[in-house]
């Protein structure tokens, strides 16, 4: 039995809609992303929940570069929260989406992308990189005779092999200096990020850093000045993905062999769970540091946070046909990792399959899905959740896939197949 978390009560959901993803499947023939908006709504209230409870609102700007797929923004901005945005096109889509509270992000932001924010500065938060970042802004913003609201990004110790992005800590203090010369700059936030945080120490060592170098280094007055701490993403769910057994350090030059051990299925466990803590126990020990450590320096600062991953994992379900087998061992799917565009699940990571034209919850055979790009670097997956043995004409799912899937899609030789949106 598989011991990722949530999974049973996910395959419940499954079993209640897979004849309705049976006949869309048929009914298009093609392969297929679905949207899942009520998966969005769930995950954003739990965010939110799961901070309200330790007493902190949390403001969420959700981080767009995870999935920008417009029915997934303008659920969130219907939710009542904000998007954050890393590019041109990103604010272009966060603005039709509705958005009335944006934070712009990102490294080596341009002239060109300073025009656009200032075009639309009163519902922007920029969260600056550099010095050149603020004397840029700082002066296009003077000759148009507006403010903009910005922050910066900073690095810490616990930030180690992320020092291209923002400043070190240590220089925070002159950059909030620099930034109090300009009129045109209202300076008043700290920004920190980064990814895959299985749990809380990242964010509560950080915290804790960046409250040792305010005391030290601001005074009360200048302290009062910052309205946010916006602690980023990298909220790792509680998904069903997880580690192939016999490749758990995601080693990417596998051999042919290891179509052996999979086939010969002596590895027990196949999959290792990711272990994550619930998002419950990341607010608990964030709010805790956040309102010991932080509110008593800066009494005027808001939470803010990015969380991409932990909003859009479960937003999309892959919908393919198993077009061609090849043998009892092996089939070909009408859709290439073109739709994740890497290897995600060849080397990386496991994520169930589901034949919903033999469909159970029990069985789970060694069969490998492969892609139908020109590469055999182009698998789903190594097994296959089947009644019996998986026949061409079959249709597969591999469910709650929404996270650096869609966003990351390519027309490498097959085009991006459509979404659908769920209707319920
Ligand atoms: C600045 C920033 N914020 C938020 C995110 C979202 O991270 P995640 O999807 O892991 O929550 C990223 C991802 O790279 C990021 O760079």
């Amino acid at each position: 039995m598989n011991s990722i978390p949530c999974f049973q009560e996910r395959l419940k959901l499954i079993e209640k809609v897979k004849n309705r993803f049976i006949t869309l499947a048929k009914k298009r023939g093609d392969p297929l992303y679905l949207f899942d908006k009520k998966e969005v709504q769930k995950n954003v209230q739990m965010f939110k929940d799961a901070f309200r409870k330790e007493g902190v609102d949390v403001h969420l700007f959700y981080a767009t570069k995870s999935n920008y797929y417009p029915g997934l923004l303008k659920t969130v901005v219907e939710e009542g929260e904000n998007l954050d945005v890393s590019s041109r096109r990103e604010l272009d889509l966060a603005l039709k989406s509705g958005a009335k509270n944006i934070i712009y992000t990102g490294p080596a932001k341009t002239e060109k992308d300073f025009e656009l924010i200032l075009k639309h500065h009163k519902k922007i938060t920029v969260n600056l990189e550099s010095l050149r970042e603020l004397e840029l802004l700082a002066k296009m913003a003077k000759t148009k005779k507006t403010i903009v609201r910005c922050g910066v990004r900073i690095y810490t110790k616990m930030q180690t092999g992320w020092t291209k992005f923002g400043i070190p800590m240590e220089e925070l203090a002159d950059f909030f200096h620099q930034a109090q010369r300009h009129s045109s700059i209202l300076f008043c936030g700290i920004h920190f990020h980064i990814s895959f945080n299985k749990t809380s120490e990242q964010y509560v060592k950080t915290i804790e850093e960046l409250a040792c170098y305010l005391k030290i280094n601001l005074t009360e007055r200048e302290r009062k000045k910052f309205e946010y701490l916006d602690i980023g993403g990298g909220f790792y769910p509680q998904q069903w993905q997880a580690f192939y057994g016999w490749n758990p350090e995601q080693k990417t030059d596998l051999s042919t062999d290891c179509f052996n051990v999979v086939f010969e299925d002596k590895i027990r466990p196949r999959t290792l769970p990711l272990n994550v803590q619930p998002i419950e126990l990341f607010a608990k020990k964030i709010s805790a540091t956040f309102k010991t450590k932080i509110l008593p320096l800066l009494p005027c600062v808001t939470l803010y946070a990015e969380p991409g991953r932990f909003i859009s994992h479960s937003s999309m379900h892959f919908l393919l046909n198993l077009t061609d087998i090849k043998n009892d061992r092996m089939g070909i799917a009408d859709a290439g990792n073109n739709m994740v565009g890497w290897e995600l699940f060849q080397f990386y990571y496991y994520a169930p399959i589901f034949n919903l034209s033999q469909f159970t919850t029990t069985r789970e055979i060694p069969f490998i899905t492969y892609g139908s790009l020109c590469t055999p670097d182009d698998i789903w997956g190594y097994y296959m959740y089947t009644k019996g043995q998986p026949k061409e004409g079959d249709i597969l799912l591999m469910p709650y896939q929404g996270a650096y899937t869609y966003t990351l899609a390519q027309e490498f030789i097959r085009e991006i197949p459509p979404v659908i949106d769920l209707e319920y």
